[in-house]
């Protein structure tokens, strides 16, 4: 029998946690034990003490431990997902899970609800009347079988000490903490049984890490896990300086999801899905090099399977493409200057959107699928003064109240930055 407050005192000091502290904490916390304050209070000691890779990594084998894992049959096609820190127009997801289908693999995508500045990808999915995203581990299984690829909520017996100990973090300021995070995101991903594992660790503006620096640290940590747990797992590093692609909101990311399944994504977001899911392939042995890896991907784009894919994902779980609303109604915010887009405060467009009714005050608030944004410039194109920049989706009044958000997320200036490239760095 251990000591909560000696626990928590011990972390508060620095010093490093036994494989046992570490397991009867969370274990006690999942039974309801051990009450939220001590979890909140050993969160922030966490947070600003940090855990050793050995501590992570125990974390996380106990918080997977919490619950079942969902299951494989013999003979299964190899089993792969993919994990992005989450961003701002960030719908890599839509577009790769029905590409990686379409090669043969089986995708399991346990995916989250967007909550502060970043979009969820169960929340796109739901502005498709219809849609379904709360499915039991056997529909999960069965819908691999039939399609290939699922799109699914957390379940109740996945990762329950993930669920808890989350929403926990959300509101005791604990997120930003890289073992948190790492254990958070790799007792999910190593739930799904999965073969092979790419992450996409974003920085910038609109990112939970700020700095590139932060976020190596992020992808060292995530890496460092999966090597011990033994789970192939690649990383890239993506700029989240400015939205990925060029709409972001729900409807609206749908419809570029849909451009990019026929072909006419913009072109860093198909940089980044094509580089993703090129690590996929290579992982489980599907292509020899990155280049053929993409081209792979590129051929089910070109023929169409991957849009008849995602579709039938889209039929499978209830969904009806055909009565997607259409956005909110739209203005444009202009440019009060001339000269170069400078940089871009991806969060507060984030936060724009959410504010607009695109998100969450608490996670029992409706939100509105039909506003959003679209990017009319990049990062250091030249613009004039009057000229559009966003082109905002959004019902009045609170479009008044964004307007001077969004005006401020853009800053133009006489010199222009220089080129930063999308991919950072391949770990
Ligand atoms: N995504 C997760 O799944 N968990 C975190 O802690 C942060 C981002």
């Amino acid at each position: 029998m251990y000591s909560a407050p000696l626990i928590i005192e011990s972390k508060r000091d620095g010093h490093i946690l036994s494989r046992d502290e570490i397991t009867w904490l969370v274990d006690s916390y999942v039974k309801g034990e051990l009450p939220d304050y001590q979890m909140a209070a050993w969160a922030m000691a966490v947070y600003f003490q940090g855990l050793d890779a050995e501590e992570t990594a125990v974390l996380t084998e106990r918080m997977l431990a919490s619950g079942t894992t969902l299951q494989r049959r013999p003979g299964e096609p190899p089993r792969v997902d993919k994990h992005s820190t989450g961003g701002v127009g960030d719908k890599v997801s839509l577009i790769l899970a029905p590409l990686l289908a379409c090669c043969g693999l089986h995708v399991p995508m346990i995916s989250g609800r967007g909550l502060g500045a970043t979009g969820g990808t169960l929340d796109k999915l739901e502005a498709i009347p219809g849609f379904r995203t709360n499915l039991t581990t056997g529909e999960i299984r069965r819908l691999l079988d039939e399609v290939g690829c699922v799109m699914a909520a957390q379940t109740d017996d996945l990762v329950p000490a993930d669920k808890k100990l989350y929403a926990l973090r959300d509101v005791t300021g604990t997120v930003p903490s890289i073992p948190l995070i790492t254990a958070s995101i790799m007792s999910k991903k190593l739930a799904e049984n999965l073969d092979a594992l790419v992450l996409d660790v974003k920085w910038g503006s609109g990112a939970l890490m700020r700095s590139l620096h932060r976020a190596e640290q992020l992808a060292d940590a995530l890496q460092d896990v999966a090597r011990r747990i033994g789970l192939p797992t690649a990383t890239i590093i993506s700029d989240q300086n400015q939205p990925l692609g060029r709409k972001a909101g729900h409807v609206v990311e749908v419809e570029e999801s849909l451009a990019a399944l026929r072909g006419a994504g913009p072109p860093d977001l198909m940089e980044l899905t094509l580089a993703l899911g090129a690590e996929l392939l290579l992982l489980v042995g599907a292509a020899r090099d990155r280049t053929e890896a993409a081209g792979k991907l590129q051929t089910h784009i070109d023929s169409g399977a991957a849009l008849a894919k995602f579709e039938q994902m889209v039929a499978a779980q209830g969904g009806d493409l055909a009565r997607l609303p259409p956005p909110a109604p739209a203005y444009e915010i202009t440019a009060d200057c001339s000269g170069y887009v400078a940089s871009i405060e991806t969060r507060e467009i984030g936060r724009a959107i959410a504010r607009l009714g695109g998100g969450r005050r608490t996670t029992l608030d409706t939100i509105d699928h039909t506003v959003g944004i679209e990017m009319l410039v990049r990062l250091g194109d030249a613009v004039q003064a009057g000229q559009p920049l966003i082109r905002v989706f959004a019902h009045p009044p609170e479009c008044q109240a964004t307007r001077a958000i969004l005006q401020r997320a853009i800053e133009i200036s006489d010199t222009r930055p220089p080129p930063r490239p999308l991919l950072v760095r391949r770990a």
